[in-house]
């Protein structure tokens, strides 16, 4: 089983879609081993997206990222990874197949609806950036 970060970004929390995004991670067969609501810090945002810092869109990413609350997530599920980023889909949702998260419900390139980790050394990284060992049930 292998875990990984999952956001539910600020355009699909803003537009009430979460409930039908958490009921796709579930039909999915992920096990939802941590949930929360949380609102993204600028130093957060900056640290979380660090490696996009030298792009230009990187000072709108971090005002998107914190212009509201988000839910953060924790999902396992075998190829857990890799099977959350095809379940999103492309980064643009205008690029996205048919039936994707992103294709669904984001809005732009930027206002995509949802996060997933890159690497399983990304979801290491980033599973403990948001929450600690105790609340991984
Ligand atoms: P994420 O990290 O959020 O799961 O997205 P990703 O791997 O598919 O894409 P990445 O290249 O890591 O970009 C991170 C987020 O930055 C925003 N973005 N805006 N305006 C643009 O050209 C642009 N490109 C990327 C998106 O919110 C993207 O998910
Ligand atoms: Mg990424």
């Amino acid at each position: 089983m292998e875990k990984t970060l999952a956001i539910i970004k600020p355009d699909a929390v803003e537009s009430k879609n979460v409930g039908k995004i958490l009921t796709r991670i579930e039909a999915e067969g992920f096990r939802v081993v941590a949930f929360k609501r949380h609102r993204i810090s600028k130093t957060q945002a900056e640290s979380f997206y660090g490696e996009h810092r030298a792009k230009g869109f990187f000072g709108s990413l971090v005002a998107y990222m914190t212009s509201g609350p988000v839910y953060v997530a924790v999902l396992e599920r075998e190829n857990g990874v890799a099977h959350w980023r095809s379940v999103m889909g492309a980064t643009d949702p205008a690029k996205a197949d048919a039936g994707t998260i992103r294709r669904e419900f984001g809005q732009s390139i930027e206002r995509n609806a949802a996060h997933g980790s890159a690497d399983a050394a990304d979801a290491s990284r980033e599973v403990t950036f948001f929450f600690s060992q105790a609340e991984l049930i």
